[in-house]
């Protein structure tokens, strides 16, 4: 009974009660806050995506220095052979003119090519890495990995040694190799550019071809990296 009384008491204790008042009012300020606090974030984040939609929308996010240069794309002189890319001289007196497939003899040296766009004209002579040796073999002598990526027996590899990177400008016909002036590795041309000879540590990178009306056109990128080991 002395208990309850007791209990009774604290209950109806004018400072509890305004302990609880403030208590109460200290949640309801706290939550108010934090509503104001989710508000405002909200706000701000609708905003940005509108900023960035709006800069996106008149091309001034793209010309920013700071985004653009990430997702610039290489020239297209620079850039690696494209399907569809034409294939012209890289030098001599046809420097430049478009190579027909019927141009190039079983067996003869190799002819220095680049690939060219075909809707621009531009040439992809902006790097050496573009340049590859045009070479034509009997197609029965070609093992099924080198066939694939021919036009009739016309394969194209690329100039640049995988060893130290010397252009590989030496033909030797009776053993229908590639060769490099440098170091004299020695490529297996009917055979994807297999190193049979010298210190090269792969093979050169293939460029596979088609012909689209007697032309010589780009089937698709390089079949492994171009360069040379340090590169
Ligand atoms: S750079 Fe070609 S063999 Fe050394």
């Amino acid at each position: 009974m002395h208990r309850d009384h007791a209990s009774l008491s604290v209950e109806h204790d004018p400072s509890t009660t305004l302990w609880h008042l403030v208590l109460i009012e200290s949640t309801i300020s706290f939550r108010n806050k934090k509503n104001q606090i989710v508000m405002a974030t909200s706000i701000v984040n609708r905003s940005r995506r509108i900023f960035v939609k709006v800069l996106m929308d008149f091309g001034v996010l793209a010309s920013l220095p700071f985004v653009s240069r990430p997702i610039a794309a290489r020239p297209p002189e620079k850039t690696r052979p494209q399907a569809d890319d034409l294939m012209v001289y890289a030098e001599g007196d046809r420097k430049g003119q478009l190579i027909q497939a019927a141009d190039l003899q079983i067996n003869a040296k190799p002819i220095a090519a680049l690939p060219m766009e075909p809707v621009s004209s531009i040439i992809r002579a902006g790097s050496r890495l573009n340049k590859v040796m045009l070479v034509r073999l009997d197609t029965a002598r070609l093992s099924s990995k080198t066939a694939k990526h021919g036009a009739d027996g016309v394969l194209a590899y690329s100039s640049v040694c995988t060893h130290t990177g010397c252009d590989v400008n030496r033909w030797n016909d009776t053993t229908s190799r590639m060769v490099c002036s440098c170091h004299e590795s020695e490529f297996e041309v009917a055979d994807a550019a297999r190193v049979v000879k010298g210190p090269a540590p792969k093979p050169l990178a293939m460029l596979p071809l088609k012909e689209v009306e007697g032309q010589l056109v780009v089937k698709s990128g390089f079949t492994r990296r171009v360069g040379f080991q340090q590169m």
